[in-house]
């Protein structure tokens, strides 16, 4: 990879940065009004959607069509624009929508950015916390300005387990990794965001995240943020077709990283 100086990344990260505390604003507005909302049922009744992300996601398109019109975007609500500049937004616009239809504050706002395969800004907006997660390709990882640094003396056995699931595996898949986890003395919190729990790995409040299966726009973000706070991450198929589909996904500080991938056998 060429070195972020010659490729734009901390200009972009400032920008992405700025979209984020933006579209955080508009998501938290909607937030405190939710009783107004029509809540939509997607794949299934726990899979929901409101007005809140496809508007989030068209404010956070606009501003890439505005500052980058080369480059692609890969958002959850509204699919895939193509690159011609090389860089790919992928844009969770609400990650939690679950937490948040009902009232609960652990969801984000998920900005990533592709290039030549890598995550190489991550940037999450907690508005509910006042936090901001941002990352960057050798630039490290942040929280409200303060650098991220993951301490490897923490492990399964004396830190808390991140866990997501969704009804796109059996249950049986979830449920054999956590009677593993506890079996080896671990425990496990699932906030009903993966974005959320993965910046919250990279800031040191839980030691790893699994989930058996999901997307780009859920988890991109916050790989980047591990890896910027010396952490490490299961690669994300990202290749053509692929970077729509959703796949297993792994992060843990180093004190984690064997245990948690002999436990999800990856
Ligand atoms: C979901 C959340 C949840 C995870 C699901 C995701 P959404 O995203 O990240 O924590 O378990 O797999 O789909 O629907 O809130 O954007
Ligand atoms: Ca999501
Ligand atoms: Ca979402």
């Amino acid at each position: 990879m060429t070195s972020h100086a010659t490729t734009g990344y901390e200009a972009r990260q400032r920008f992405a940065e700025d979209v984020a505390r933006k579209a955080g604003a508009l998501a938290l507005d909607y937030f405190l009004r939710r009783e107004t909302l029509v809540i939509e049922a997607k794949k299934d009744p726990q899979d929901v959607v409101s007005i809140a992300d496809r508007a989030v996601e068209t404010l956070i398109r606009e501003q890439i069509a505005e500052a980058y019109p080369m480059d692609g975007v890969l958002g959850e609500e509204y699919g895939l624009i193509e690159s011609s500049s090389g860089f790919t937004w992928v844009i969770d616009p609400i990650d939690g929508t679950s937490p948040f239809v009902n009232g609960m504050p652990t969801w984000c706002v998920s900005i990533a950015l592709l290039h030549q395969g890598e995550p190489v800004v991550g940037v999450i907006a907690a508005p509910c916390q006042d936090e901001l997660y941002s990352a960057a390709h050798g630039l490290g990882a942040r929280l409200n300005g303060t650098p991220l640094r993951i301490d490897g003396s923490r492990t399964i056995r004396n830190a808390v387990t991140g866990v997501g699931a969704n009804h796109h595996v059996p249950p049986r898949t979830v449920a054999d990794f956590v009677e593993a986890l506890l079996t080896q003395g671990g425990t496990f919190i699932r906030n009903g965001s993966g974005a959320l729990m993965l910046a919250y790995v990279a800031a040191g409040r839980l030691v790893g995240y699994y989930e058996p299966y999901m997307h780009a726009w859920d988890c991109l973000a916050g790989y980047c943020l591990v890896r910027e706070a010396g952490g490490w991450f299961l690669p994300f198929p990202v290749e053509g077709e692929r970077l729509t589909k959703g796949a297993p996904v792994l992060a843990a500080g180093p004190g984690a990283i064997e245990d948690l991938r002999t436990l999800a056998q990856l």
